[in-house]
């Protein structure tokens, strides 16, 4: 197999089709922290993203179905990507829909910042008196438009089934509902809080599946539940450490960024690969093995 095309580069990913049906995902060591991209990557960030990932998809293959077909190094295409197995997923090329599902179970973020300003989010009226951090009475759906330059925008549920089609939208919200649960209620006996998280969807033979990254430290809050007190801002389980160190330079969150001092970047990398041990209860080494990486 090499008739592998470069079709495209995300933030993270390296995006590659084999023929029409199948695409090849290959995510980089790339971070970015205050939305700006690090001058140093991160070793094993892309193989942890990717190994987080399958774990998910793995566990929810019979609440929706997925994109994925392998991530076992001898199963992947002839790519002139250096040290691609590990980092790479072979999946099922979809026609993605044009909407982030953003499932909420705390309040953060832009949820929280409009929450203070009107009670509400992205439509849902919640009670009133919750404050920073805190847990929804139940997980709520917030799309937002997949904005192509700048930043994605929150729309309500009743616009977003209009991008997408009211059958579609329904189908893709409760399967984004679903994955959040059951994986949420995985990762709080294991001591993460999953605050909230960003799905994909494509629709693959006419049907809807999950698409892109899956509860990864990218797309999702992650939040030590040992330290966890409502009432204001968490510190997240692996990028906390880096924010904190471009701190205390003082730096101002306007490019460039200043470099990271090999300890740091080392640091960070073991906090990646503790991140992936504690959801999945695994060692990274083990999984790298066992694709053949
Ligand atoms: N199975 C799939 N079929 C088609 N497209 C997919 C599939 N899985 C993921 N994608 C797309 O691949 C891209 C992944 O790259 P990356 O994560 O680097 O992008 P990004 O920087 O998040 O940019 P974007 O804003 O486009 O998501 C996303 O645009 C995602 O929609
Ligand atoms: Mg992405």
């Amino acid at each position: 197999m090499s008739d592998a095309t470069h079709v495209g580069s995300g933030k993270v990913r390296e995006l590659f089709a084999l023929g029409e049906d199948q695409l090849l995902l290959v995510a980089s060591d790339r971070v970015s922290a205050y939305d700006v991209v690090l001058p140093q990557a991160i070793p094993d960030k892309g193989k942890v993203l990717t190994a987080l990932t399958e774990h998910w998809l793995k566990m929810t293959e019979d609440i929706c179905p997925n994109h994925m077909i392998s991530v076992a190094a001898a199963d992947l295409p002839d790519v002139d990507v250096p040290d691609k197995a590990g980092r790479s997923m072979l999946c099922h090329r979809a026609e993605p829909i044009a909407i982030e599902f953003v499932v909420r179970g705390y309040l953060s973020g832009s949820g929280w910042k409009e929450y203070k300003s009107n009670g509400m989010v992205c439509g849902h009226k919640l009670p009133g008196g919750l404050v920073e951090s805190q847990k929804l009475p139940e997980p709520i759906l917030t799309p937002a438009t997949k904005a192509v330059t700048g930043h994605d925008e929150n729309i309500t549920e009743e616009q977003a089934a209009e991008v997408a089609g009211e059958d579609i939208y329904n189908t893709a919200r409760s399967y984004a509902l679903g994955v959040y649960e059951k994986c949420a209620a995985d990762a709080l006996e294991r001591g993460i809080i999953i605050a909230d998280t960003k799905f994909e969807f494509g629709i693959h033979e006419g049907k809807v599946i999950l698409i892109d990254e899956v509860l990864t430290p990218d797309s999702s809050r992650f939040w030590p539940v040992d330290l966890y007190e409502p009432g204001k801002g968490q510190p997240s389980f692996d990028k906390q450490y880096v924010r904190d160190w471009l701190d205390s330079t003082g730096w101002d969150h306007e490019p460039p960024p200043p470099d990271l001092p090999q300890e740091v970047v080392q640091a960070t990398r073991d906090r990646y690969v503790e991140a992936y041990e504690r959801l999945t209860g695994r060692s990274f080494n083990e999984w790298l093995a066992e694709i053949g990486a």
